[in-house]
């Protein structure tokens, strides 16, 4: 499990990033976390960095949009969806589960 910050440090709407064997953004989704890999499937771009509606992220770089919950993105320029991992709340402190990573 990698700590990634207080359940205050990420308010609705924001975005965490951590460096783990690849690096992995954390959004809070209007109450909701997920955490999937921080890095476009398309090119280099952060999905940290991107804009966060819904549950659902847009690349900064070229506008395809992934759906948190599973990975998968709308369309294209970007095919592939990003992995997912499960959040873990732990005494106001997020974790994430990188032991169990899921690709759609
Ligand atoms: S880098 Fe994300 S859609 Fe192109």
């Amino acid at each position: 499990m990698i700590r990634v910050c207080t359940v205050l440090d990420l308010p609705p709407g924001e975005a965490v990033r951590v460096v783990a064997h690849v690096p992995i953004a954390v959004f809070n989704a209007d109450g909701e976390l997920y955490a999937v890999d921080d890095t476009c499937t398309h090119q280099d771009a952060s999905l940290a960095d991107g804009w966060l509606e819904g549950c659902w992220v847009e690349c900064p770089l070229h506008a395809s949009s992934f759906d948190l919950r599973t990975g998968l993105p709308n369309g294209l320029p970007a095919k592939r969806p990003v992995r997912t991992y499960p959040v873990v709340v732990r005494d106001d402190v997020v974790y994430v589960d990188t032991a169990v990573q899921d690709v759609a």
